[in-house]
């Protein structure tokens, strides 16, 4: 199959959503990551999205909707389910609640619940317009790559695979939305995004973060829901985190890459200037900047064919505990803390 890549204008959509109505799969610009969609209403046109990702099918998929209005007709809507999409869409949150309606079984690999997301993206809301339908979409790259945050990432991952990518340019927030469970009267985080605890609590008044989260980030054991059973966003080279004290994690990174052949330091911009005999890249100045940066820096070490990867951890807060989920199995939990090093 000969893979088109065309801008994401007015042609371009038209001829998505052509696609997308006839059964197709068509890769579209979110402000998240780019997804790669179909129609969920269509049970063949889903397994397409598995079969051309190659991904697991007991790992549920998030339908695109407008907003609220159309999320009702697939899903049972708890006050906090209303609460939540009524604060934060359309946005970078998924909220997960029990599925009712047309939504076919296979969307959500089985469960009882549905995955809804509204996302705040102009080319995705053109999309979901113009061809009128609920979008099953998961990121838009081969099963166990990281997510693309360029139209180029799709190509690289699925050309030959998929009719259509629209391209709308680098994705805003540059990591996955945040997956919420609102069956319940607490909001429970199964994956942290730009959506972050702190503002889900503002919100509901409290947030509850599911344990794996923290196991994963503090004692590096395998996490529990659903996606988070299989490998991901991992780069081909071997990835290590350090945390601690910026000084410690400075010297700590220093003696372990110094030297060394096809090996490359992340670190954050205030560091940069201590790493400089190093092949250093910069995480940028905050976590947003690193959310935004990480996927395309761990592609483009790809590209390099850099064998060994070290990164500085992240405080884990706000989308910082995005940022070091993401960076946590990407490393498959391997984390050294320079604070404990002799
Ligand atoms: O930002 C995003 O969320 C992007 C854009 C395209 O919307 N999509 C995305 O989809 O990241 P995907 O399939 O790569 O990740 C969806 C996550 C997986 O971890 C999956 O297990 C979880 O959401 N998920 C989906 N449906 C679920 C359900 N019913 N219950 C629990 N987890 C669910
Ligand atoms: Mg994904």
């Amino acid at each position: 199959m000969n893979t088109l890549c065309l801008p994401a204008q007015r042609r371009g959509i038209l001829i998505a959503a052509e696609i997308l109505s006839s059964g197709g799969l068509v890769a579209f610009p979110t402000e998240t990551v780019y997804g790669l969609g179909a129609n969920a209403l269509n049970e063949k046109a889903v397994a397409g999205i598995f079969l051309a990702k190659g991904r697991p099918m007991d790992n549920p998929l998030i339908v695109h909707v407008p907003g609220l209005l159309e999320a009702r007709l697939y899903a049972s809507f708890t006050p906090l389910g209303t609460l939540l999409a009524e604060a934060f869409w359309p946005g970078p949150l998924t909220i997960i609640l029990k599925r009712q309606g047309p939504v076919p079984a296979s969307v959500s690999a089985g469960l009882d619940t549905l995955a809804l997301r509204a996302p705040d993206h102009p080319v995705a809301q053109a999309l979901l317009a113009a061809c009128a339908l609920p979008l099953a979409a998961p990121s838009a790259n081969a099963s166990g790559r990281p997510s693309p945050t360029l139209a180029a990432h799709v190509m690289e991952d699925l050309s030959g695979r998929i009719p259509l990518v629209l391209d709308g340019g680098p994705s805003l927030v540059g990591v996955e939305s945040t997956v919420v469970d609102a069956r319940g009267e607490t909001p429970l985080v199964l994956r942290p995004g730009a959506v972050t605890p702190e503002m889900l609590a503002m919100v509901a008044g409290d947030c509850k973060l599911a344990d794996s989260l923290l196991r994963d980030l503090e004692e590096g054991e395998t996490a529990l829901s659903p996606g988070m059973r299989h490998q991901h966003y991992a780069p081909r080279a071997r990835m290590t985190l350090v945390k601690g004290s910026p000084h410690r994690v400075e010297a700590l990174l220093r003696s372990l890459a110094q030297g060394q052949q096809d090996t490359w330091v992340l670190a954050m911009e205030a560091s940069l200037p201590a790493l400089s005999s190093l092949s250093v890249h910069s995480l940028g100045r905050d976590a947003a900047q690193a959310a935004h940066r990480l996927f395309y820096l761990l592609r483009e070490a790809d590209r390099h064919q850099v064998q060994r990867i070290y990164a500085q951890a992240l405080p884990p807060t706000g989308l910082g505990l995005a940022v070091m989920n993401r960076l946590a199995r990407a490393s498959g939990f391997d984390l050294l803390d320079a604070d404990a090093q002799g």
